[in-house]
């Protein structure tokens, strides 16, 4: 994406006529005035300088007096003549490499103290903590530039779509009751009301199916959500989603919905980049563990699960014989760049995630398996294990038996480790995975079963019959975008009928006096005429790093927090005045623990 002004003229201003990085050779002879911060400046003797100017769209070489006063990001507006850069001289490496401004006469608006890194690609590796100190000066670089840009493109597509498409824009407060959505809140105290407080939207889940409710059909919203959490490169307490919900609709209408919206939006952020973007796939929840071995597969690449069970079904080798699921994936040339401490290591990596052990075989030639547990094996076994993983010579193959889910995530979790490219690297393959399972699991102190989604989320119709006699096979309308192996949204058809709520709530152990003081005020509303209505919510956070080649997120948010959920150049969090306690209500009963202080506001100058 370009981060130049698409149309010429829009970036002329009383103060400027260009952008720096707009200027070529058609502008040849044109006097011209461009403002922006000095990037780097070249003294050739007393008489001449070379300054490159900076501004968002680029770099522009300015043919300057000796005597101007122009040092390291320095403000300059400068008035001067586009000119054919002389033979030999010309910077293809740059946009405006051809020409130079020449004749210049130049007017300094701002001093600046010298940054405290360099304002390029070398500031990639000065440590987050300070680039986010300084983020206002990490923001010039053109990477964030980009970034922001990429994401403010997004955005307005993504708000188009959804417009055109019948939705209505609508906000929902930010100030609300505690809800149950299943991350920590974050919370807010009242000052009329002591004691009381508000807590911030996980979501705006409650509140866009009250506007169902209220008949407005199709809403949606950029949503500021707030949870939590500990922070990782996928997360962060604050985040925005785009939010929607439709009335009358089932899970096909929201994923076509949300597909045409999400492809074109990706499509121009991500045009003229040669990267693919193959039409969305379909997966159920059960095929994308039972081939990728996560809900979130990446499809990037090969080395699917291959399903094995049925070739041990009298084997002689104790770990194997019996096992509800064995089950292997096959590292193409992995036999080689794995030695015995590595194959030691993901030995342990398996167990740590749950796995009873590893099974490995090496490839050798004419397809003859070499392992410590080959001699347990038949040769029919052996030669059928070659053949089920399509083994080569040279490949690695890791077995796993266990109970089925368990052996799915284990492999899949090897498969990742082994073979993922980086989330923003190669085509984007985005994949829907439906009919999530209801439930997941059993809470260990109450024996009831845990909502994989949220409490309200709709009951697989061909399912409903099972809901109390095998709760954990029910399946739900429940639906993920992902993208590239990251979970990109979530979402489902909701619960309209009260008696089917009370049943899941019945099945959570939550009393009907219990939901009617947790959630009357969103129940009550369902007395009086709900529709059908089904939605999804998507991480704008995540696609953006994603579209915009980033591994994390704080690459694509304008002021992040670091991984430890601070603000470096604000201090937050920090303690606020007794006054201010006295005031909520408020004791503090724990020595207040100020994190880090906030860098100076005269930064040490770059070394
Ligand atoms: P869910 O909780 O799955 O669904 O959130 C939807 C999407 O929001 C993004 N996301 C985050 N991004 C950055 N930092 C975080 N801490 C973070 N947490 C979530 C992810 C995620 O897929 N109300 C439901 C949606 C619905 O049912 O309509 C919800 O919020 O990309
Ligand atoms: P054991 O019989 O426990 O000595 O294990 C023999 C080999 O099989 C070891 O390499 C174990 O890591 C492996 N192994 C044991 N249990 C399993 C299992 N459930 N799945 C895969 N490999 C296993």
């Amino acid at each position: 994406m370009s981060t130049a002004s698409s149309t010429p003229g829009t970036h002329s201003t009383a103060m400027r006529t260009h952008l720096c990085g707009d200027l070529r050779l058609d502008n040849a002879g044109q006097r011209v005035t461009v403002c922006g911060w000095v990037a780097h400046r070249r003294q050739h003797g007393q008489s001449l300088m070379f300054v490159d100017l900076r501004d968002h769209s680029g770099l522009l070489q300015c043919v300057v007096d000796g005597s101007v006063d122009a040092r390291s990001e320095y403000v300059l507006r400068i008035t001067g003549t586009v000119s054919v850069r002389p033979e030999g001289t010309a910077n293809p490496g740059l946009a405006t490499g051809d020409v130079e401004l020449t004749d210049c006469s130049v007017e300094v608006l701002s001093t600046a103290t010298p940054p405290p890194f360099p304002l390029d690609e070398r500031a990639d590796s000065v440590e987050e903590g300070t680039r986010l100190a300084y983020r206002y000066l990490d923001l010039r670089r053109e990477r964030m530039q980009r970034n922001l840009r990429t994401r403010s493109a997004v955005l307005g597509a993504l708000r188009s779509a959804f417009a055109d498409s019948g939705f209505v824009e609508v906000e929902t407060p930010l100030l609300m009751p505690s809800t149950p959505e299943g991350a920590r809140e974050f919370v807010v105290p009242s000052r009329q009301f002591p004691g009381s407080f508000y807590a911030l939207p996980q979501s705006p889940q409650l509140f866009k199916q009250l506007l169902m409710v209220g008949g407005m059909d199709r809403y949606f919203q950029l949503a500021r959500c707030l949870r939590d959490e500990d922070l990782r490169a996928d997360r962060q307490y604050e985040f925005t989603q785009l939010d929607l919900e439709m009335s009358f609709v089932d899970v096909d209408d929201v994923l076509g919905v949300v597909s045409s919206a999400v492809l074109a939006a990706a499509g121009a952020a991500v045009a003229g980049s040669g990267r693919a973007m193959p039409p969305i796939e379909r997966l159920t929840w059960h095929d994308a563990m039972n081939r990728f071995g996560v809900d979130k597969p990446d499809l990037r690449f090969g080395m699917e699960l291959v399903e094995l069970t049925a070739i041990f079904g009298n084997s002689g080798f104790k770990a194997f014989a019996g096992a509800p699921a064995i089950k292997g994936i096959r590292v193409p040339g992995g036999s080689a760049t794995h030695n015995r401490k590595a194959l030691d290591t993901l030995t342990d990596r398996a167990k740590k995630l749950g796995a009873k052990g590893l099974v490995w075989m090496r490839v050798a030639a004419a397809g003859a398996l070499e392992s410590p547990v080959a001699k347990f094996l038949s040769a029919e076994e052996l030669a059928a294990i070659v053949t089920a993983t399509q083994a080569q010579e040279g490949d690695l193959l890791l077995l796993v038996a266990d109970e089925w889910e368990t052996a799915c995530e284990v492999l899949g979790q090897l498969r990742n480790d082994l073979g993922r490219p980086p989330a923003g690297e190669g085509e984007l393959r985005f994949v829907w995975v439906v009919d999530f399972p209801l439930f997941v699991g059993v809470d260990a102190t109450t024996g009831r079963p845990k909502p994989g989604h949220h409490p309200f989320t709709r009951p697989h119709p061909s399912d409903v019959e099972k809901m109390e006699s095998d709760p954990l096979a029910v399946r739900s309308l429940a639906y993920d975008l992902v993208l590239n192996g990251w979970e990109l949204g979530s979402g489902s058809i909701r619960i309209h009928e009260s008696e089917l709520q009370q049943r899941i709530f019945g099945l959570l152990g939550i009393s009907p006096d219990e939901a009617r003081q947790r959630f009357g005020f969103f129940l009550t509303p369902f007395g009086y005429g709900a529709p059908p209505h089904g939605g999804f919510a998507f991480g704008i956070d995540r696609l953006v790093a994603i579209l915009a080649g980033e591994d994390n997120i704080r690459e694509v948010i304008a002021f992040p927090k670091t991984q430890s959920g601070l603000d470096p150049m604000t201090g937050a969090p920090t303690t606020v005045d007794e006054r201010q306690l006295r005031e909520l209500g408020i004791r503090v009963v724990v020595p207040a623990t100020v994190p880090q202080a906030a860098p100076s506001p005269r930064p040490a100058a770059a070394s």
